[in-house]
């Protein structure tokens, strides 16, 4: 099934090669007979001025009529090009409608998953055959809090989004007890989640109480749970503080019903309302992709005390904080898309490895 993947994918990047090298290859030979055909025509037209048999006026007039005719000439060779060019694009658009739809497929998971596995998992992204992830193992029990830590670029992101469901494996599986994710109803799987990720959304048409209580539109709204929430993620203050409190427009493109406009948040505080959002959502797995980074270290740790002193939740959690990954069961530390180290954090600690290694600044 991969390796058949495999070969569509080799076989549109050749289709667009060979659409971009004719394109490019018309464009020249379009370009050298234009250039050929005005020569040849001034050069006729100046010989025969200088035999008399055209009078000197004449070569005004031709070379207007000359240029005009290859004005046309060349707005029609740019449309053709345009048409391979669209024709291009299509195979972009062709290929986008192969890829497989199935995030209604496949088998429904009628309760979270006591298990998520990754088995061999390497990666590498379309257009890049570098690999991002390499054999990476990984194995996470209902409960249990995960740290994911290491450098920018050492593939964290790429490896939750794998878990999620939104990019396969170039290798291996991901696994929800024992089951591949490919065989999986990605719907059902996602119900369990709760994500926050990197690029989160900030809904700047709504209200600051709509962008927690959109984290689940399947219940109605629930006012204890959403006083929980902020209070859960510091939000309440800053909310508090907002010219309509909790029924400010955080966009300022946007009015309220008085005519007056909208305002943004710094991007701390979009960080706590997306934190409240997730919260909201009350996902039996909650993902955390650097969910604090713009909140200072001491809110972050008491957020993630909180989060990690509730226990039931699964999380997984990737920060760059020692006080916040001390509280996690198990640390998976990764270096250039593999796991290089893994353990408590004590363990990890007392090894004095590429952990410590990282984290001995903040370790004092
Ligand atoms: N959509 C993408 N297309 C191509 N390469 C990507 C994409 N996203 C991330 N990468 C690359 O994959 C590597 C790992 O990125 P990422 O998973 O975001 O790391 P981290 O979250 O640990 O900072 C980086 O080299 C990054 O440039
Ligand atoms: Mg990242």
């Amino acid at each position: 099934m991969l390796d058949m993947r495999a070969k569509w994918r080799d076989k549109d990047q050749l289709e667009r090669i060979q659409f971009e090298r004719a394109y490019i290859i018309k464009r020249l030979a379009a370009d050298v007979v234009e250039a050929i055909a005005q020569l040849v025509g001034l050069l006729s037209i100046v010989l025969q001025i200088i035999h008399r048999v055209q009078p000197v006026g004449q070569f005004v007039l031709v070379e207007q009529m000359m240029s005009r005719a290859l004005g046309g000439m060349s707005g029609l060779i740019i449309q053709f090009n345009s048409i391979d060019q669209d024709i291009a694009a299509m195979v972009d658009f062709q290929r986008f409608m192969r890829l497989p739809r199935n995030l209604n497929e496949g088998r429904k998971l009628l309760e979270p998953p006591q298990t998520i596995e990754l088995r061999n998992v390497s990666f590498h992204y379309l257009k890049n055959d570098k690999l991002v992830l390499s054999d990476i193992n990984m194995k996470i029990r209902a409960g249990q809090r995960i740290a994911i830590v290491g450098e920018n670029g050492a593939g964290k992101s790429t490896l939750i989004k794998l878990l999620l469901g939104l990019y396969q494996p170039t290798r291996g599986q991901v696994l929800l007890d024992n089951v591949s994710l490919t065989d999986i109803n990605k719907s059902s799987w996602h119900s369990y989640l709760g994500v926050l990720q990197q690029d989160f959304i900030k809904y700047r048409f709504a209200t600051a109480y709509e962008n927690v209580v959109y984290g689940d539109v399947q219940r109605s709204y629930d006012e204890q749970h959403y006083q929980r929430s902020i209070k859960q993620a510091e939000a309440s203050a800053f909310i508090d503080k907002l010219p309509k409190k909790r029924d400010t427009i955080l966009g300022q493109w946007f009015e309220h019903d008085d005519g007056t406009n909208g305002v943004d948040l710094s991007g701390g505080q979009w960080q706590r309302l997306a934190l409240a959002r997730n919260f909201y959502r009350q996902a039996p797995i909650v993902i955390l992709d650097e969910p604090t980074s713009a909140i200072d270290a001491l809110a972050e740790s008491r957020i993630f005390a909180r989060l990690f002193g509730k226990h039931g939740n699964t999380i997984i959690a990737i920060s760059h904080r020692y006080t916040t990954i001390k509280k996690a069961d198990v640390v998976y530390m990764m270096q250039n898309g593999k796991i290089v180290e893994q353990g408590s954090v004590d363990e990890l600690v007392a090894r004095r490895g590429e952990f410590y290694k990282m984290f001995a600044s903040q370790i004092e």
